[in-house]
């Protein structure tokens, strides 16, 4: 089996959403310690739906792959659907990671949370600080 399914081919290849949204209302960035990839989110947010969303990855093909996904899936979505965005759902999404790659998607879910939080933090709008876990290095992954 190849070791990239298709779909990662395909986001890695023709990745969906990539740029800059100039007056985001959230904007979140996180970085791997370990790889040293890093991936920034913006989102455009219009009657508490993601209106728009882009990214910029500065990282392997399967961060790449990943934020691409990523955007795809909560794009349109309620703010309170896109902030149940998984790692997993992002990996499922693109019909698998080899194990040693599943730590970039979940930088794409990282960021994700970081952009919803700095929505919230900008908007003064009261979150449950527990849907925002400190971001970590997935150390189980082993990168
Ligand atoms: Fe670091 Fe993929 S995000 S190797």
């Amino acid at each position: 089996m190849a070791l990239y399914s298709e779909k990662v081919m395909d986001h890695f290849r023709n990745p969906r959403n990539v740029g800059v949204i100039e007056d985001a209302d959230g904007v979140g960035e996180v970085g791997n310690a370990k790889c040293g990839d890093i991936m920034k989110i913006y989102l455009k947010i219009k009657d508490d739906k993601i209106d728009d969303v882009k990214f910029e990855t500065f990282g392997c093909g399967s961060a790449i792959a990943s934020s691409s996904m990523a955007t795809e899936l909560i794009k349109g979505q309620p703010v309170s659907e896109a902030l149940k965005l998984t790692n997993q759902a992002v990996t499922e999404a693109l019909d698998g990671l080899p194990a040693h790659k599943l730590h970039c998607s979940v930088l794409a879910e990282e960021a994700i949370k970081a952009a919803m939080k700095d929505y919230y933090d900008r908007h003064g709008i009261a979150y449950d600080e527990s849907q925002f876990p400190a971001a970590h290095d997935c150390e189980h992954c082993g990168v």
